[in-house]
């Protein structure tokens, strides 16, 4: 998923981009719940007295209509690991789709659910909030899948779908996974239509956190005024860490830019994650740096595979023993490597793969520390929901190196 709901200290273009939307979101809409209606494209949806689970805010009207723009849409189908490896995943599970009912949650422009239509499917709901449903529908007509593709414009909390459904896709991830809160959204379909048994596809999602050193992107930003066409403008460096790493940086890093193996900050299986459980996550981490290097904050990156559901979530897609459990026993783990002796397909963020328009999501420190080979970083990250917006998310970061300990709070809006 793409999620430019603002920020990015990064680059230029992705500020300028990152900015308007931001504005929107800030703003707020003012279109009401009712507004979000089936259009006349669309199959008429009975309404029932049902009460929506979660009622649909104004950030939540500003959020859909973000989406509204051709752009955001543009940026996500142009990214190629993205959007190939969903194709895949569909083609993978071919037999699992075939002559099956498909709900496609947050359809967009409709490309995930015309390729599952291609797979095969008897038909598919393709479901969004957003204005560019409008679009969908008629990019499903113009492909003359008008027949099989039945376009809902209406939240996944909202629209009615009579009938229980064999498949869910959606492409929900935001950045570092679980910034704009659209898994919520996935578990309400899941809980609302999903047949026991079924397919839900990404089938599990892992965030991952490590220390990073970064000296080229503390160098452009803050060594810079040291020096400037000869002026000593050092004075600047306290403003310019302020500015550029108070909040979460979305930007490429490499693979040597991380000092350890990654930390399973959280683990979710989308057969049986509960949303209760998204509001909060705890976790503590101790890594031993591999290198002698400065250390200038953390990276978050996230993976997603693409397997069907868990043996001990076949026929029941919320087991209560997994339902009850709060934590994963993957979380809290250093993946040292990925163990994929099913050929599991995986799209991975991470910075030793190719990039995505996710890339990595940044804590920088505003003073780096030097570490020596096997030094210990150790400390923990609480992120939450954003009471102001729960599509925003606070990081709480406590660490400690070399005897000091820090803390930093940064907020992803
Ligand atoms: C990341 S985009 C993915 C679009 C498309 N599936 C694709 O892969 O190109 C997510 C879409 O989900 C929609 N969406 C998010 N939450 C939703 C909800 N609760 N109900 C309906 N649509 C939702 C957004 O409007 C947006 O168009």
């Amino acid at each position: 998923m793409y999620s430019n709901m603002g920020y990015s200290n990064g680059h230029h273009q992705q500020q300028e981009r990152v900015t308007t939307h931001r504005d929107r979101v800030r703003r707020g809409g003012r279109r009401s719940r009712e507004s979000l209606r089936v259009s006349e494209h669309q199959q008429q949806q009975k309404q029932t007295e049902r009460k929506p689970t979660t009622p649909c805010t104004d950030f939540d009207v500003a959020y859909f209509h973000s989406y509204a723009h051709v752009g955001i849409h543009e940026e996500m189908i142009k990214d190629r690991v993205r959007t190939d490896t969903y194709r895949a995943a569909i083609m993978q599970h071919q037999s699992s789709i075939e002559g099956k009912v498909v709900v496609d949650v947050g359809c967009g422009t409709g490309i995930l659910s015309i390729f599952c239509a291609q797979a095969g499917a008897k038909r598919v709901y393709a479901v969004d909030a957003s204005d560019i449903a409008v679009q969908a529908s008629e990019v499903v007509k113009a492909n003359n899948l008008s027949d099989k593709v039945i376009v809902l414009h209406g939240r996944v909390e909202d629209v009615e779908i009579d009938e229980e459904v064999d498949v869910i896709i959606s492409e929900w991830m935001g950045y570092m996974l679980l910034y704009e809160s659209m898994l919520g959204s996935v578990i309400t379909a899941r809980d609302r239509w999903l047949k026991r048994g079924g397919l839900i596809l990404p089938s599990t999602a892992t965030l991952y956190l490590a220390p990073v050193t970064h000296p080229d992107r503390y160098g452009e930003c803050i060594d810079f005024w040291r020096n400037v066409y000869g002026i000593d403008m050092s004075a600047m460096m306290s403003l310019a860490k302020q500015c550029a790493f108070e909040e979460p940086c979305v930007e490429t890093i490499m693979g040597e830019n991380v000092l350890t193996w990654p930390h399973v900050v959280k683990h979710v299986d989308c057969y049986s994650i509960q949303i209760e459980e998204l509001e909060s996550i705890t976790t503590s981490f101790n890594f031993k740096s591999m290198m002698r290097a400065p250390l200038h904050g953390f990276a978050f990156w996230f993976d997603v595979e693409f397997s069907g559901p868990a043996i001990s979530t076949i026929n029941n897609h919320v087991p209560s023993v997994i339902a009850s459990s709060k934590n994963h026993p993957m979380d809290g783990f250093q993946k040292k490597k990925r163990a994929n002796p099913n050929e599991t397909l995986v799209l991975s963020t991470a910075p030793e793969d190719p990039p995505t328009h996710w890339q990595q999501t940044l804590i920088y420190f505003y003073d780096p520390i030097e570490v020596e080979q096997d030094q210990q970083i150790e400390g923990s990250v609480i992120l939450s929901q954003s009471k102001e917006n729960a599509r925003f998310m606070n990081i709480h970061l406590e660490y400690a190196s070399g005897g000091r300990s820090f803390v930093k709070e940064s907020v992803m809006r």
